[in-house]
């Protein structure tokens, strides 16, 4: 498949119910909106998690997220922003709680995962499936890539370092890093799965050729995707699959006040399968 074809859904809407991501700079709520929706729309629990911050850069990241998730939830759902209930996992994994008699739209069953990094949001959301996301910036040091290759698989670690030491082989670990962590948090583990017990094989320059799951799962239940929302910043997103069709992809960039048309991609398949 071409990339043209890639970023259009190879021209052809699958009839299941597409992914929707929301990609999401802090930039694009001013700091007085974001503090005025947090007070009419997080929970307890999230005010008192945001009151607790020691640095106000900190906080602003955490309530931008946080409006972020509930407006995203809101729109697909009917569930009005204030009255979602998301309840975690004992490894932290939030979801959201149905109402008694369902979701007011889109179907019963729904997912999504959150990721931020620095001043940037990824929010994913899948019917009937579960989904993993996963957001990173380039800019973070050296040294801390270093020690997160350092859990990687041998092979992976070998890869990475036939890279050009600086942007090429970062780009390489965080490549390898956003998909082992979206398809971990796909799962609900979190940092809970060890990341040497599976691995990914990567095409050059995007794409995933071959993933070997870690024991206790198949590779046809997966799929994943790949993308740079915004310079410097490297993002994976894993769908569970269960070896049928793909569901597309729709990705949407900034506050979503409307509903802007999204970006149309498609799912690909292992390149190596
Ligand atoms: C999930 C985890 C990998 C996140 O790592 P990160 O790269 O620092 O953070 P990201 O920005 O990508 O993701 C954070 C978001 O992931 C979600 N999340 C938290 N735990 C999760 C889990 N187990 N699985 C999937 N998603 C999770 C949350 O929405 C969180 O944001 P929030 O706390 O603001 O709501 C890490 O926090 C982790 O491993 N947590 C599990 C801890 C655990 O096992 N605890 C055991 C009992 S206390």
């Amino acid at each position: 498949m071409t990339a043209r074809q890639l970023e259009h859904g190879g021209g052809r809407e699958t009839g299941l119910a597409p992914v929707t991501l929301w990609f999401c700079p802090n930039d694009d709520l001013a700091p007085g909106i974001t503090a005025t929706l947090a007070t009419y729309w997080l929970d307890e629990r999230e005010q008192e998690i945001a009151g607790r911050f020691l640095f106000e850069r900190d906080r602003r990241q955490y309530l931008v997220a946080h409006v972020l998730v509930r407006r995203v939830l809101a729109l697909e759902t009917g569930i009005p922003e204030a009255e979602a209930i998301i309840w975690r996992s004992s490894r932290g994994r939030p979801f959201l709680q149905a109402p008694v008699g369902g979701l007011p739209r889109g179907g019963n069953t729904l997912d999504f995962n959150l990721s931020h990094a620095n001043a940037y949001h990824l929010l994913g959301v899948a019917r009937d499936r579960r989904i993993g996301v996963d957001i990173e910036r380039l800019d973070r040091g050296e040294q801390a890539l270093a020690a997160i290759s350092e859990t990687f698989a041998p092979a992976e670690r070998d890869w990475i370092a036939a890279a050009v030491p600086g942007r090429p082989r970062d780009r390489r670990v965080l490549r390898l890093w956003t998909l082992k962590e979206a398809y971990s948090k796909a799962r609900g583990l979190g940092l809970g799965l060890s990341f040497d017990s599976f691995t990914f094989t990567l095409a050059e320059d995007r794409g995933v050729l071959d993933f070997r799951p870690p024991a206790d799962d198949s590779a046809a239940r997966w799929r994943f995707l790949e993308i740079e929302p915004a310079p410097e910043v490297v993002a994976a997103v894993a769908v569970e699959v269960d070896g049928g069709r793909p569901p597309s992809v729709h990705l949407h960039h900034g506050f979503p006040w409307g509903r802007a048309a999204p970006r149309r991609m498609v799912l690909p398949e292992p390149a190596g399968v």
